[in-house]
């Protein structure tokens, strides 16, 4: 228990002591559910491994502070990860210097002739998928060599070298590892439908092996997707290793529309929970929030809740979506505010001012649960909590 209070005269700031108590609000982080989940991936891919293949590696990606959870506490939680991957050199730089001595690898790799120097001295290695960041390199002088994924465009249209032109920008990075710029390298793509489509990402994987074919180096092509579908990532051809890049799933949250988190043995890593801050009874026809979205069909009993989209909450959640209000299951009602939103209390009549509301997370619904409500995915929820919403780690 944090020592927040406000000393007996409670009136003026004057003899303030300490902090304020914090809004009742706040989301916790579980170290331990991280930690759990990496394990679940690995265990996951040995399964599926399990004809004398070896487990692929995995690059946990931390990248949006570690889908909001914090890059220190992913740092703790992922011990036990092969290599850490990220999009921003400031936090490869920090995780480094807090001690991480294995792999980091930036996924959009680098933007500026400056940043080379970085990678060198904090031997951070480095996605490559512009011709630009080849010329980059080809002016610089390194003390160390720095290991590289030359990323391929099969389809996603998003980042990559084109399968035209990708045996040209491999050969032209195997250069620079002759002249002792670039370590080792490895090839690399990104599925943009590994979560619902088989034949989508089958057509990926073909483009792949087709524009990479008799090319030396690892692999890295399954996102969480990928590496939970059975099967699949033990078919990547990759005789020289495989590193797989899981996100969401080290979180504890679903990359599927159609299998849960919980189906997958993850546990939620983020709860966001809060409290009520008042109750009331309305009559029937009664409305509530801004617009007088909702109408109350009965006389009925109405809570209000600390969390509102200032607190990264969607505004546009809809009256129905999941919320645990003292153990009990019932829903978000009105549209929501900056600060605060409203549930009904008709199945938690006994609920008062104080009573625990758990947004999502462990004992509440799943993160997946309210993004699907709300027309989005658990992964813009957990990346959006404010950072005035006070964390507990946990
Ligand atoms: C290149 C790359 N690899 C891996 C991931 C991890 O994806 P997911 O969180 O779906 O596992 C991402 C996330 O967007 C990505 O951009």
């Amino acid at each position: 228990m944090v020592a927040n209070y406000w000393r007996a005269c409670g009136l003026c700031r004057v003899c303030f002591q300490g902090d304020p108590m914090p809004r009742p609000i706040q989301a916790t982080i579980s170290v331990s559910a991280l930690s759990h989940n990496l394990r679940t991936v690995m265990r996951a891919l040995d399964q599926d491994c399990s004809a004398g293949r070896q487990r692929p590696s995995v690059w946990a990606v931390i990248k949006a502070n570690a889908y909001g959870h914090g890059t220190d506490e992913a740092l703790r939680g992922f011990a036990d990860a092969e290599g850490l991957a990220m999009l921003d050199l400031n936090d490869a730089v920090r995780c480094r210097e807090a001690g991480w001595g294995g792999p980091l690898l930036l996924l959009e790799g680098f933007f500026e002739t400056a940043d080379i120097e970085v990678l060198d001295h904090y031997r951070i290695s480095t996605v490559l998928h512009t011709s630009e960041q080849l010329d980059m390199l080809e002016q610089a002088q390194v003390v160390h060599t720095i290991d590289a994924l030359v990323k391929l465009n099969s389809g996603m249209n998003r980042l990559g070298f084109q399968p035209s032109d990708y045996r040209a920008a491999f050969q032209r990075a195997q250069a620079l590892q002759e002249a002792g710029v670039l370590g080792e390298l490895g090839k690399m793509t990104h599925f943009a439908r590994a979560d619902d489509d088989p034949e989508a990402t089958r057509v990926q994987l073909d483009t792949f092996y087709r524009a990479t074919e008799g090319l030396p180096g690892r692999v890295s092509v399954c996102n969480s997707a990928a590496t939970m579908t059975p099967g699949l990532a033990a078919q990547v051809v990759a005789p020289d290793g495989q590193w797989v890049r899981p996100g969401i799933c080290l979180y504890g949250a679903s990359p599927y529309a159609h299998r849960s988190a919980a189906d997958m043995g993850l546990l939620p890593a983020m709860t966001l929970s809060a409290r009520l801050i008042s109750t009331r009874m309305v009559p029937a026809g009664a409305q509530v929030g801004y617009g007088y979205r909702y109408t109350a069909p009965c006389a009925m009993k109405v809570g209000v809740v600390a969390c509102g989209y200032a607190d990264g909450y969607p505004r546009h959640a809809p009256d129905g979506t999941p919320v645990t209000v003292a153990g009990v299951r019932t829903q978000l009602i009105g549209r929501v505010s900056m600060d605060m939103l409203a549930v009904n209390l008709s199945p938690v009549p006994a609920a008062t001012v104080g009573s625990p509301v758990i947004l999502w997370g462990a004992a509440g619904p799943s993160v997946d649960e309210v993004g699907l409500a709300c027309g989005t995915i658990g992964y813009e929820l957990l990346c959006a909590v404010a950072p005035r919403v006070p964390r507990r780690i946990a």
